[in-house]
């Protein structure tokens, strides 16, 4: 695994790799790796020559008041667990490098990024999709892979890469789930063991309709009361959304018809975390 910090080394690496006709995999992460970016990494093994990983602490998509100075950094840590994957390459930019002085473009796409999370975090979609065009820009990829717990952010670059012509396939993995149904997530390293054990009533919440869907319930509104008198059993969990919506718009549905995302987001103590169940009905 090589490890390269400048724009430039990664950009020739690159237009080297292409130069041989290899096709590379990109992963972006912004680190404090788990298995979620690790089934990630090795999705693009499977499907490229090359695999490119990132690691790279976004400050544009965090918030004023948001976490970016806590998030979690384990740069040590991260760098063991990608060595059994072996990827070629971990790109490792630098903030100043990527921001410097006098940096004013943004990319945005329009309504997507409003709904759901962007109703709370208004500057966070244009953040990811900024420093994701830039890492497209400088990696090359031709083709790039992410989680779909954030489903909403997989459906935004989506939407941006068709829009702008980028020529980079995108693809969605299935959520990765700790032993007792957690989305596996970086900010899970917040939460205190009581919180832990507290937030795994995101994911019961979304079994539950699971459920009562396939017995047959087909009353949404009686559904996403009973999640979220579910989700109110535990008091330490404050509900910054729960909405049923049509998965490729976002906008909210009133009945159950075809493909639905039930979408759940939630603070947790310091966290705040995203969970999400796409159902057929
Ligand atoms: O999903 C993430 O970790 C980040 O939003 C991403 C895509 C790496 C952009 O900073």
């Amino acid at each position: 695994m090589r490890e390269i910090k400048s724009i430039r080394e990664m950009r020739l690496f690159s237009q080297k790799a292409k130069s041989h006709g290899k096709k590379i995999g990109f992963v972006a992460t912004m680190g404090a790796l788990h298995e979620g970016h690790l089934s990630l990494v090795a999705e693009a093994k499977k499907r490229s020559d090359i695999v490119v990983v990132s690691i790279f602490v976004n400050p544009i998509q965090f918030g004023p008041s948001e976490d970016y100075h806590h998030y979690p950094r384990s740069l040590k840590k991260d760098k063991e667990q990608l060595k059994h994957f072996d990827p070629s390459v971990l790109f490792i930019p630098d903030a100043k490098e990527m921001f410097p002085d006098g940096f004013k473009t943004h990319v945005e796409v329009d309504a997507l990024s409003k709904k759901m999370c962007g109703r709370s975090r208004p500057t966070h979609f244009r953040g990811v999709t900024t420093i994701v065009t830039k890492l497209f820009n400088i990696v090359s990829p031709d083709i790039a892979f992410f989680g779909a717990k954030d489903f909403q952010q997989q459906l935004i670059i989506k939407q941006m890469v068709k829009d702008l012509d980028l020529p980079v396939e995108i693809v969605a993995m299935p959520i990765v789930r700790e032993f007792d149904g957690l989305a596996m997530s970086s900010r899970n390293a917040y939460l205190s063991a009581k919180e832990r054990s507290s937030a795994t009533i995101l994911n019961k919440a979304l079994s539950l309709a699971k459920l009562e869907i396939e017995k047959g319930e087909r009353d949404l509104r009686k559904i996403l009361f009973r999640m979220r008198s579910l989700i109110g059993s535990e008091p330490i969990v404050r509900i910054d959304y729960l909405l049923a919506v049509k998965p490729d718009t976002l906008e909210e549905v009133e009945s159950l018809k075809g493909k639905v995302l039930l979408a759940v987001a939630a603070h947790v103590g310091k966290a705040r975390l995203i969970d999400n169940l796409l159902v057929s009905v």
